[in-house]
């Protein structure tokens, strides 16, 4: 979309927090450069700490160290952020939370359009909606927008009662599911690179598909965030949202048209075909200590924050079965994991050996044809493999690459966040999760949550637990462990 947002307020729901640090407010700064989006937005920041707007806005100017000299944020900050304490969150600090916002209308000449982002932990999701509804802040003399970032529950039954909760409140267009790996150019051009070429669509499916693996690897442990982490592993954090909604975009049929609803559909029916996972299509695993580049890394268990005892898995690697005319029969492999060998997120679409032809006896188990590697991140871009004939005496085959980098061509991206933020300033849902989705992806995760297993342990550093290898070993299939 190009059109210029309506001006507005963003209301800001934990905006003292690291989500608010490292992404929100980087990505508002990068916004308010963009001559299209500039000057549309003023941000109230909002948490129970009881800072002036000056306090505030130091905080922002802080965070924006790395981007920012401080005296080029000055005018900015002061002109535009501004922040209220919610104190003790009772129905008076929600009402003097309204009056705050009819106030910088009335000051600032705004039509009253607000956007409320809830970059808050999940148990304080329904509080902060009922609160916010109590003192009718579900509706606004413009548009109302409330953004929910994941995890979008904890299961299903949870996110079916978080999703009967906000309809109560708010309309399903005014509501913004977040997930931010949408946000990110590469998990976009799948749309464009899937549907904007005649070459794909006729190899993308049972005929010429062999399978399909999507990785999300982490390099990083658990950092600082043993506690929360404890309560969400690798199921939760990444399998039931980013991995399911990137199947999702790599699988589905063209849809009528670019808006919400019709890319929200396409998805849905992908999610809802997928067969009910068994015991054997999936391995949980947990890192132990281990040694990278002479450094050795504490195991999960040792983390600050983590049980010495926790079952919480780091590590998830799932097969699954998409059961429509396009994919019966094919594996996708999902697979994520923290302290693993390398951060790589990719997909990659492993194509069918040709049918037996003179070539026969160079296709053994596990070679790969014809594959192409779509990197998300790191070192965005393409590889596709195809065999070429060694120059020289007999006839012998070499697997060569054809290959393309976002960065050699378009230089750096732009931010998830920036991205999805302006989408939300334009009442664009496109790139946003719909409620009957998340109930869909979270049906398929079910059986791999709280199965009381002990997660394998492997050692961090690696490509995690052996076991994985078996669920692709009956199809001669291989991970790409690049
Ligand atoms: C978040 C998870 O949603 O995604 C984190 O909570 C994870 O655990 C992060 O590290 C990965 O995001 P990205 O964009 O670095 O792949």
């Amino acid at each position: 979309m190009t059109h210029y947002p309506d001006r507005h307020i963003l209301v800001i729901f934990g905006a003292t927090g690291d989500l608010a640090g490292r992404k929100l407010i980087p990505a508002l700064h990068e916004i308010e450069k963009d001559p299209t989006t500039r000057g549309r937005t003023t941000i109230l920041g909002v948490a129970r700490a009881g800072l002036t707007d000056d306090a505030f806005r130091d905080q922002v100017v802080a965070a924006l160290a790395k981007h920012a000299k401080p005296e080029a944020l000055r005018d900015w900050v002061s002109r535009c952020v501004f922040y209220q304490s919610l104190g003790d969150a009772s129905s008076y600090a929600y009402t003097a939370l309204r009056q705050r916002l009819e106030s910088l209308e009335r000051q600032l000449h705004l039509p009253g359009n607000r956007i409320f982002y809830l970059a808050l932990p999940l148990p304080a999701f329904p509080p902060t909606v009922e609160s916010l509804a109590g003192a009718g802040l579900n509706t606004s003399p413009g548009w109302t927008r409330l953004v929910i970032e994941k995890p979008f529950g904890r299961d299903l039954a949870s996110a079916r009662s978080l999703n009967a909760l906000l309809h109560k409140h708010y309309s399903e267009a005014s509501l913004f599911r977040l997930d931010h790996y949408l946000g990110k150019e590469t998990v976009q051009n799948l749309i464009a690179f899937r549907f904007g070429n005649a070459l794909w669509e006729p190899l993308w499916n049972r005929d010429r598909v062999s399978h399909v693996e999507i990785t999300a690897a982490e390099e990083l442990g658990v950092e600082a965030r043993g506690s929360f982490y404890e309560q969400a592993g690798a199921v939760r954090d990444i399998i039931q949202n980013h991995l399911l909604q990137v199947l999702a975009l790599v699988a589905m049929d063209a849809p009528a048209g670019l808006d919400g609803t019709s890319v929200s559909n396409e998805k849905l029916k992908i999610l809802r075909s997928i067969a009910p996972l068994q015991p054997d299509d999936f391995v949980l695993g947990q890192y132990g200590a281990g040694e990278v580049d002479g450094k050795s890394l504490a195991g999960y268990r040792q983390e600050p924050g983590v049980s010495s005892t926790s079952k919480t898995e780091t590590y998830a690697a799932v097969r699954l079965r998409i059961n429509t005319w396009r994919w019966e029969g094919v594996p996708f492999y999902l697979r994520t994991g923290k302290r693993l060998a390398k951060k790589a997120t990719r997909i990659a679409v492993t194509f069918r050996t040709p049918p037996a032809t003179v070539f026969s006896p160079y296709i053994v188990c596990g070679s790969e044809n014809n594959r192409l590697l779509i990197t998300l991140q790191p070192n965005e871009g393409f590889n596709l493999s195809f065999q070429v004939k060694i120059p020289g005496g007999g006839m012998h085959l070499h697997t060569q690459e054809m290959r393309f980098r976002y960065a050699e061509t378009f230089g750096a991206l732009p931010e998830a966040y920036q991205m999805l933020l302006v989408d939300v300033m334009q009442g664009d849902h496109t790139l946003f999760v719909r409620n009957d989705e998340v109930e869909a992806a979270w049906k398929v995760a079910e059986p791999l949550l709280d199965t009381g297993r002990e997660p394998l342990l492997y050692p961090a550093g690696s490509w995690g637990p052996t076991r994985a290898d078996e669920l692709l070993a009956p199809a001669c299939h291989q991970w790409v462990n690049l």
